[in-house]
């Protein structure tokens, strides 16, 4: 049996701050320990404010943990955030360049890179507007593009759906499937929405309440596309969401 390489590891993660007012420090994390294969899809859910998107912060680097250690072995990594976090003053074609631009890239291996995005992720006659000319789910669009733009082996996002109607979000989930089968990238992406995450994972991380940890993991061993009206897929969802612990 061929065995998956580790793409990013986590052992024993400790995150707290000191509260100002109070002068205490606040647990978030406590022994978060886990291991995701290269190509792998992988939803965490739990309670709202429990310390998720602290650990994908953590993951990429944004923050720093207290206590344990990460280990990435991506070559790199893109972060796709709830608020598409665009570059107002960028074009839709500026802001996929963005992370190019910074690589060092020539101008017409750019061009023709921004341009494969634009028409991937459907924003073809959109190349010229500013995010404030954009709708949610076209700025979603943006910030996915640019984040694929660099080519990632890894993508971290945070409740990228979240703030889109049910409509586009569910188009945009069927593309990101789409996606991940194309490029093989290795996905960890936040939800509070565990039908999302039965809908794309192979495993879900179910975290606990704040000091949070990983309270279980469940494979999800359907085909993909999913069945959102099967039966396996609804008792899933049943099962998971009474394991969440608000
Ligand atoms: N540096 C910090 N300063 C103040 N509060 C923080 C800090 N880091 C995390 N928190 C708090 O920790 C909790 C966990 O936050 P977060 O990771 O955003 O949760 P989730 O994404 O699961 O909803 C929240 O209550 C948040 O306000
Ligand atoms: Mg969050």
């Amino acid at each position: 049996m061929q065995t998956k390489k580790t793409i990013l590891s986590a052992s024993d993660l400790y995150y707290s701050y000191l509260n100002e007012d109070t002068g205490e420090h606040l647990s978030v994390l406590k022994n978060i320990t886990f291991e995701i294969l290269e190509g792998e899809f992988v939803c965490f859910v739990g309670p709202s404010g429990c310390g998720k998107s602290t650990i994908l912060k953590i993951l990429s680097g944004l923050e720093k943990s207290t206590k344990g250690k990460v280990n990435i072995e991506a070559k790199k990594i893109a972060m796709v955030f709830q608020n598409s976090a665009l570059f107002p003053w960028l074009t839709v074609r500026e802001n996929i360049a963005f992370g190019l631009k910074m690589e060092n890239i020539n101008k017409s291996e750019i061009d023709k890179i921004v341009t494969e995005k634009i028409n991937e992720v459907g924003l073809s006659g959109f190349e010229d507007k500013y995010p404030i000319e954009l709708s949610g789910g076209m700025k979603q669009r943006v910030g996915i593009a640019r984040a694929l733009a660099i080519s990632p082996d890894l993508l971290l996002m945070d409740e990228p759906f979240s703030s889109l109607d049910i409509l586009t979000a569910e188009k945009l989930r069927k593309e990101l499937l789409d996606i991940w089968v194309k490029y093989k990238v290795t996905i960890v992406m936040v939800t509070h929405l565990v039908e999302e995450a039965v809908e794309l994972a192979d495993r879900i991380f179910i975290f606990a309440p704040r000091p949070t940890f990983i309270e279980e993991v469940v494979s999800i061993n359907l085909d993909k596309p999913r069945d959102k009206r099967s039966q396996e897929y609804y008792d899933q969802v049943d099962k998971i969401s009474r394991q969440i612990k608000t």
